[in-house]
């Protein structure tokens, strides 16, 4: 008999022909988040899972005793229990390699958005507001030329670099360590301790994943030491900013504004934000274009037919399990 596999959220049905082909397949119809108790019953007698914007909890992974393989469709795997998985030697892959420029055109994008005011421009219109030209009409900061500060220096950080490169803006960045010195040549960014990024940085723009080392590690001691002209830009996790530092932050002027397109408590928004003039929202789409999503959900169906195979792909996040 075939090996059951459970899809958690509608993807575009060609990209899992080919585990269609080998496989049993149930693809849940519907695109919203599923309760740990329902996804649990789900799982029962499930051998792989494909996981699409769901959580996979201790409660899940009890649940589905037959489970030997998850795939995760994204390159962030907070949503699920990898210790818990690994200490049943269930193996996850995550989609590296397919959504990092797709998710440095967002940053760039509400980075632009927010310091020249692209979103209430384009409200400011839409409301009927718009009579004549005016001097003083919705001025903003300069892109080109500014200092872009990196967060996080893997492949998002990097494909930002890049993009601010493009707009003449000197790179910095910090991470636990420097990057190897032939990327740092090849984008012309430079290491700098986490202090200086935070102060010498008109653009901050985070790219960290979120961990128990990074969870809320951008708090009130960034924030002061941030010039009160900068902007800071935020496609990593909700999580790894304080919220509440954040909103006291712009409050105080300390910076002057942000782009945020994750949140603490998705999809609850922080009330301090709402009113915000110098603030850009979006709700989590980072890597939500037709042909990258296509790609995330094709790799992620791949990897997952690699793991029920027993083979060992290239995006495994744990790779202990192999031994
Ligand atoms: C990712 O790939 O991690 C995106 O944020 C989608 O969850």
């Amino acid at each position: 008999m075939a090996a059951k596999i459970f899809v958690t959220r509608p993807v575009p049905r060609a990209a899992l022909d080919a585990l269609a082909a080998k496989y049993e397949l149930e693809v849940r119809s519907e695109d919203k988040p599923i309760k740990p108790e329902q996804l649990a019953l789900a799982c029962k007698d499930v051998e792989g899972l494909l996981v699409v914007g769901v959580r996979v909890t201790e409660e899940v992974l009890k649940a589905a005793t037959r489970l030997r393989a998850i795939s995760n469709a994204g390159v962030g795997y907070d949503n699920i229990d990898v210790a818990g998985c690994t200490s049943r030697k269930i193996p996850v892959t995550n989609t590296a390699g397919v959504l990092e420029e797709t998710t440095a055109d967002l940053a760039f994008g509400l980075l632009l958005a927010v310091a020249r005011r692209i979103v209430l421009g384009d409200r400011y219109i839409r409301d009927d507001r718009w009579h004549h030209w005016q001097w003083n009409l919705l001025q903003g900061f300069d892109v080109h030329h500014k200092t872009l500060g990196i967060y996080g220096f893997g492949k998002i950080g990097q494909a930002m670099a890049r993009r601010g490169r493009g707009f003449g803006m000197p790179v910095i960045y910090h991470q636990r360590r420097p990057a190897p010195a032939e990327i740092e040549r090849e984008i012309g960014a430079r290491f700098v301790d986490r202090e200086t990024l935070f102060r010498e940085s008109d653009f901050v723009s985070l790219h960290v994943p979120l961990t128990t080392a990074t969870d809320r590690t951008i708090g009130a001691g960034e924030l002061r030491i941030m010039k009160p002209s900068a902007f800071l830009i935020n496609t990593a996790r909700g999580r790894v900013l304080d919220e509440g530092a954040l909103v006291e932050a712009l409050e105080r002027g300390l910076i002057a504004g942000a782009a945020l397109d994750v949140f603490e408590r998705e999809p609850q928004l922080h009330p301090g934000l709402h009113g915000k003039k110098n603030v850009v929202l979006t709700p989590h789409i980072g890597s939500a274009t037709i042909e990258t999503r296509f790609r995330m959900a094709q790799l992620a169906a791949e990897n997952l037919a690699a793991l029920l195979e027993g083979q060992r792909p290239a995006n495994i996040v744990n790779p202990e399990v192999f031994g």
